[in-house]
């Protein structure tokens, strides 16, 4: 039987060149090569724990799904859809949330995060700023990946933790009620994290990012903008730890690489390696980029592809809920 793959990005705005790196371009060639069923979606609902301006979660939507889109996922292969466009997901997570201690949920990472957060900062209430919906995160989670029957879910390190959650309810439910759902496996996206401006992680919550679609302009300052040392011009400099260097490997073919290192040794300027490293990222986007603005100028076509996407993903939906419906509270329909 051929395997379901099935992940989700957060519509928390345009992604930047660790998302791509990370997971958006390995999905898309995943699907693109391999058999099996796919779903790619937009976790808009998931945003809803942090967000609270309608219009920056519209935009957040948009800019996700034209990303993926611009950058060549082929809806044939894939079902691509939001998480908003399919009721099923909420239903589901309603009847998860009965069957998942509570205790469990107090043991997640980023509910964790929150209280250690509230500890170190001296509140008195370690629960302050919480919202529920951030508590149950994991929960929608959940559903996300139960209600279309998925073997495989792709994911950075940071999310293991809820796919092992989704997995844990579902043993529960089928120990109760017999096998009615599948139980999900991650599968780790490989290789180290991309770094951000900052060399840690990039992440948008670092504030270290590279959006995949700046202009040409905001990247090449965005590339300005790493710190360098004091090494003159024309000293030689060394690739280990060089944070340019370890971008520009990451965009730049197998001859780029050795000629940039041949001038390390040589000594370059610092400006000259960041303008090397604007040239390699640009170069790789470019051709995704025009594709992107014009998605984002004509923004019904992203709503026909997560309609169409949205229409193929609700029979499996439904199909799964009759069946729980059915075993789990008895009803017909
Ligand atoms: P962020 O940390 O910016 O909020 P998310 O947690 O929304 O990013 O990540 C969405 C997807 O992109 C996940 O699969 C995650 O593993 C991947 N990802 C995020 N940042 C990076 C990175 N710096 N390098 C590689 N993959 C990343
Ligand atoms: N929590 C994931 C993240 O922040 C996004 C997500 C939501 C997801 N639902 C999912 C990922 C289901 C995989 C499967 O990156």
């Amino acid at each position: 039987m051929s395997k379901t793959y099935l992940t989700g990005i957060q519509s928390t705005g345009m992604p930047h060149l660790g998302n791509y790196l990370g997971a958006i371009e390995p999905a898309i060639n995943f699907s693109n090569t391999s058999d099996g069923r796919f779903l790619y979606f937009i976790a808009d609902y998931h945003s809803l724990t942090s967000l609270r301006d309608p219009k920056i979660i519209s935009e957040g939507i948009y800019q996700v799904a034209a990303t993926w889109l611009a950058l060549g996922l082929d809806t044939n292969k894939a079902i691509f859809y939001k998480q908003s466009d399919i009721p099923e997901i909420f239903e589901l997570a309603w009847i998860l949330s009965c069957h998942i201690p509570k205790g469990d949920l107090n043991r997640a990472h980023s509910y964790k995060a929150a209280i250690a957060a509230n500890q170190e900062n001296g509140k008195k209430d370690l629960d302050h700023g919480v919202n529920a919906g951030l508590f149950k995160y994991p929960v929608l989670m959940a559903a996300d990946i139960l209600l279309f029957n998925t073997n495989v879910v792709p994911v950075g390190k940071d999310q293991i933790q809820h796919v092992e959650i989704a997995r844990s309810i579902a043993q529960r439910i089928n120990q109760q009620y017999g096998e009615i759902l599948t139980e999900p496996q991650e599968s780790l996206s490989e290789g180290k994290y991309i770094p951000g401006l900052d060399g840690r992680k990039m992440s948008k919550s670092y504030g270290n990012s590279i959006p995949i679609f700046e202009s040409q302009k905001r990247l090449k300052k965005l590339v300005n903008k790493i710190t360098t040392d004091s090494t003159g011009p024309d000293e030689p400099k060394s690739t280990e730890d060089s944070l340019i260097f370890d971008l520009y490997k990451l965009f730049a073919n197998e001859k780029e690489v050795i000629n940039f290192a041949k001038e390390f040794e040589q000594g370059i300027s610092w400006g000259h390696a960041k303008a090397g490293l604007f040239e390699v990222i640009d170069k790789r986007i470019a051709p995704f980029r025009e594709k992107y603005i014009h998605l984002m100028e004509n923004r019904n076509l992203i709503d026909d592809e997560l309609e169409l996407g949205a229409q193929k993903a609700r029979i499996i939906a439904k199909e799964t809920m009759t069946r729980l419906r059915r075993n789990i509270m008895g009803l017909k329909s």
